[in-house]
This record gives C-alpha cells, structure tokens and sequence, in this order.
C-alpha cells in the first residue's frame, strides 16, 4: 500500500502511444494517404454567361464559362488531379433533353474545350444524365402520364454516350440509376468504334438530401423526387448488388454516392468487386463543412483532409471532391 492506500499500477507493457510520439512515426505507420492522382473535380459549365458565377450555397464553387472552366482544367492537370467532372449547364431546357446531344449543346462543347487544354494529361469524365437538360428536371424522359420512361431514356443516354465520345471524352459516368444504362452505354459505343471510351458507373447512388446544393449549382427545376429510381436510404445490399450488375454490364469503375453517409456501403462494395470503386463527396457533404467553418465553428483544412482521409479509408480508391484542387495544394505542403 502507498501512503494515499492506492495499490502501485504496474505500466502496460503494450502502448500504442509509443507509435503516435512524433509526426514522423505517424507519417511511418499511416494506414491511409491522399494523393492528388486520386482526386476528380467536379466542375460546371454554364452556357451563355460571361463571367464566371458563384453558387451561393457552394461558397467557392463557380458555374464557370468555356473559358474559365480551360483554365481550371489546366490548373487541375498542373496539380497531378486523377480527373475532372463536368457538368453542363444550359440556357434552355425542355422536355427530352435535347440539349444533351446536340454537338452544339454546352457539355458536349466543354467536353471538346477541356480535350484540347489537357490533352492526356487530365482524364476527362462527363456527367451522363438527363436531368440538367429536361424542363422537368428528372434524369429521364417521361412517359404521357409523368413516370420516368427506363427504357426510352436507354435510347437518350445511348445517343448521348455518342455525343460526349464524339466530343473527346474518356469517361462517361451515367448518374441516372436507370435499369440496364451501362449495358445501353456500352453497346453503343462498342458498335460506334468508341470501345477506348470507358465507364464509371454511379452504381450505387442514393436519394439523397445532400444533393441539395448541387440542384441550385445546375438550376434543376425538379419538383417532387426521384425516389424510385435513386435508391433507398436504409439498403446496402442493394448497393453491392448494383455494383456488381453494373459491372456484368461493363462498367470500368463503380461509384458509390454520396460518401459520408454511405462510408459503410463503400466498404461492402470495395470488399466485393475487383475494379476501382470510386465514391462522390456531395454538395452538401462540401456545403455542411463550408457553413461550419464560416462560423468558426470547424477548422475548414483539417475537416477537407479527415473528411477525404475518412473516404479512402472506407475503401474508395477515387474521391469526386469540390476541394480537389485545394486538397492538392493541401497536399503538397
Ligand atoms: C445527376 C447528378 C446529381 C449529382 C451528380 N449527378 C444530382 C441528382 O441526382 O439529383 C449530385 C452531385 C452533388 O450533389 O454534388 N445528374
């Protein structure tokens, strides 16, 4: 007995502590890195502005002009970014989306810009859906009463797919969640030569309320939802399921999205698919750390990188992130 009648504690032998002492010895035993080459940046393009606009519930994220959006693509390739994501914004929509496959239409021009800035030194994706086009907002055509039409809207993403390989593309990513769209994609392609084009495939995509700033980012006219073909919240199989039908379909990489709140379904389908997985850190996701830490509330950098830490360590080999490019800086110090 000690003079305060405390037993002496004998030390742990074994203590993890002696492992995070030193920045050194944590840098040695990091389970988990970020790199640039791992980062896509998710950009808009609108059509018919002449300077670049800000989106006020995405501080710091611009519709951006042909011009401007050049120029962020040549600064992400200067950066050693994996990618870039575009999406287009046009000035009018109507109800078949026909301003995604026209060659003249705003995406399909900005797919064509950024090719000729970044030539290979940039992977070029663009976001294959309908919905920043139709009048109606949804990701699909719609049949006389309303329902979103699976099988015709195949046939607009086909054409579509032709449009942006047309245009230089490297990657389409259709975000539609419609039934058999990668085996659509990919045969079409295939018969059109463009078999170098290749597929990430929104696999798992949620109906999510973290896509609320985005839909002011495109200006969708979206009234209702899109919960029956976006997936529902509480499944997870049903993300591996729709991972791996997309990959029998010929998807290249699969997606999970959006990130934060789905952590766990990214595990399960890195743990049960052999090709990339690729996860999409959402506007809200981006807008949540933005709103705190323009309140003092957070600190802004570190919050990025534990926030793009967390998503590689659930397992997604490729993060969609608005803070690519100031993650790379990040990184680089
Ligand atoms: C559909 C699409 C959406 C996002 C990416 N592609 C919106 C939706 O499905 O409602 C959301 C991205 C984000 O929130 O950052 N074209």
């Amino acid at each position: 007995m000690s003079e305060e009648g405390v037993a002496p504690v004998a030390g742990p032998v074994v203590r993890p502590r002696r492992l995070r002492r030193t920045p050194a010895l944590r840098r040695l035993v990091a389970e988990t890195s970020v790199e640039p080459r791992q980062l896509v940046l998710p950009a808009f393009v609108r059509e018919g502005i002449r300077e670049p606009q800000p989106i006020s519930s995405m501080p710091g994220v611009l519709q951006h002009t042909r011009d401007s959006l050049r120029k962020a693509a040549a600064e992400a390739a200067e950066l050693g970014l994996g990618g870039i994501m575009l999406f287009g914004v046009p000035e009018t929509k109507d109800a078949t989306g026909s301003g995604a496959v026209d060659p003249a239409g705003i995406l399909n021009l900005a797919i064509n810009d950024v090719v000729a800035e970044v030539g290979d030194g940039l992977t070029v994706m663009s976001d294959l859906c309908l919905d920043e086009f139709t009048d109606h907002g949804h990701c699909g055509l719609l049949t006389p009463d309303g329902e979103v039409d699976n099988d015709k809207t195949l046939t607009a993403y086909a054409q579509m797919a032709l449009a942006h390989a047309e245009a230089g593309v490297d990657m389409v990513g259709p975000s539609g969640m419609m039934d058999g769209q990668v085996a659509a994609i990919r045969g079409a392609l295939d018969a059109a030569e463009h078999t170098g084009v290749s597929i990430l495939a929104y696999s798992a995509k949620y109906a999510s309320a973290f896509f609320g700033p985005f839909r002011e980012a495109v200006e969708s006219s979206l009234e209702g939802d899109r919960r029956t073909y976006q997936q529902d919240p509480p499944n997870a199989l049903e993300g591996v399921r729709e991972a791996i039908l997309d990959i029998q379909q010929g998807a290249d990489v699969v997606m999970v999205k959006p990130a934060l709140a789905y952590l766990d379904v990214i595990r399960r389908v890195r743990d049960a698919v052999d090709v990339p997985v690729a996860a999409y850190n959402v506007s809200g996701e981006y807008a949540m750390v933005e709103a705190a830490a323009a309140h003092g509330w957070i600190d802004r950098e570190a919050a990025i990188l534990e926030t793009l830490t967390s998503i590689r360590r659930a397992g997604a080999d490729v993060v969609l992130t608005y803070w690519a490019t100031e993650a790379a800086r990040l990184l680089r110090r």
